[in-house]
């Protein structure tokens, strides 16, 4: 049985239409005009247990709402959510004890107090014995490498610092699945990258099940095999990450690099240009010319080094959105 099975799923919105001026104002006043935004619109997916999956979508798209839907945040408008066995709407503590919501622009730590006593409180929340806390935070401080960071208050931490207590926060009782909303929002580079590994090593170390929502492609190529995508509250891909390139792409990159010097100019004709320097070449071709150029190139020069290969995800992913859109 799948850890998370979503069937369905829709999560609709009725917002008030606000309009401009003071007639439509004085209206409004007696009849109310909404508006039904549908964020999640009948979305299905099962995800097993030790899956790390990611899952994206543009500004919008509804990856928050499933997100809070799957955690019990919010009541499915249609549509049947089963996390772990369990409907997680229903908040049973059983439930929320095993799980975790993590979202990288909200903060659940007390701003004013070091971290631990946040850490403290979730002990008391989640019922975890002194035994298991004192463990569950040895390890977890060694996986983040924070030091003695717990001790000093929330507001004088960075960004980055922040995250990490944030993270040790929302995992102290060990949670078996775990939805990650934008973890690695505005962290820089290397912080990203500490981050992911602490995510792959918790995903393996616990085989805990993982859902993760990020903008930075670096994020889910990095960690996750499978991708879900979803588009103003619709699924359109759920597969493997691999195959989405060869799916949706129309264009390859071939990349060449000479023995000699050679002419930019003499490669214009071929296909878009990405980048060309002396004795380098890096060419974007459409995927039914793709082998046949790259037979002319290795003919008509003296090739040191040649790949051809798949676009970069982010380049894939804004031709999926762009179709989409137009
Ligand atoms: N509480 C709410 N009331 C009304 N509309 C909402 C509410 N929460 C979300 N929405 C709307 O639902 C849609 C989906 O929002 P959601 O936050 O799930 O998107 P997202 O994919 O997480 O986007 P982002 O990448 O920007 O975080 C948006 O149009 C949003 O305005
Ligand atoms: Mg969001």
């Amino acid at each position: 049985m799948s850890v998370i099975s979503v069937s369905r799923l829709k999560k609709y919105f009725r917002v008030f239409k606000r309009k401009e001026g003071l007639l439509p104002t004085l209206k409004s006043l007696v009849k109310r005009p909404f508006e039904t935004v549908k964020a999640v619109d009948d979305i299905s997916f099962n995800i097993e247990e030790g899956e790390l999956v990611g899952f994206i979508g543009p500004n919008g798209a509804g990856k928050t709402t499933t997100l809070k839907c799957l955690s019990g945040l919010l009541y499915p408008s249609e549509g049947k959510v089963r996390v772990l066995n369990y409907e997680p709407f229903k908040r049973d503590s059983r439930y929320l004890k095993q799980i975790s919501l993590v979202m990288g622009q909200k903060n659940q730590l007390w701003w004013d107090l070091p971290s631990v006593e946040s850490f403290r409180l979730n002990k008391e929340i989640y019922d975890l014995s002194e035994n298991e806390y004192q463990k569950n935070l040895k390890e977890l401080s060694e996986l983040l490498d924070v030091g003695d960071l717990g001790k000093v208050p929330v507001r004088q931490l960075s960004l980055g610092q922040r995250m990490k207590m944030e993270l040790i926060a929302a995992l102290i009782h060990h949670p078996k699945v775990l939805f990650l909303d934008e973890p690695t929002i505005g962290l820089d580079i290397v912080m990203q990258k500490k981050m992911r590994d602490f995510i792959a090593n918790y995903n393996r170390i616990h085989k805990a099940t993982i859902i993760l929502t990020s903008h930075y492609m670096a994020d889910v190529k990095e960690l996750a095999k499978r991708v879900i995508i979803i588009d103003r509250g619709r699924l359109i891909y759920d597969g493997n990450l691999v195959n989405l390139g060869r799916k949706y792409a129309d264009h390859k990159v071939i990349t060449a690099h000479f023995e000699k010097a050679v002419n930019g100019e003499n490669f214009k004709h071929l296909g878009k240009i990405k980048t060309v320097n002396e004795k380098s070449l890096v060419l974007t071709v459409p995927k039914s010319k793709a082998i046949s150029i790259a037979t002319d190139l290795l003919n008509n020069y003296r090739i040191r080094d040649f790949d051809i290969e798949e676009p970069e995800l982010e380049d894939i992913i804004s031709i999926i959105f762009s179709h989409k859109t137009s």
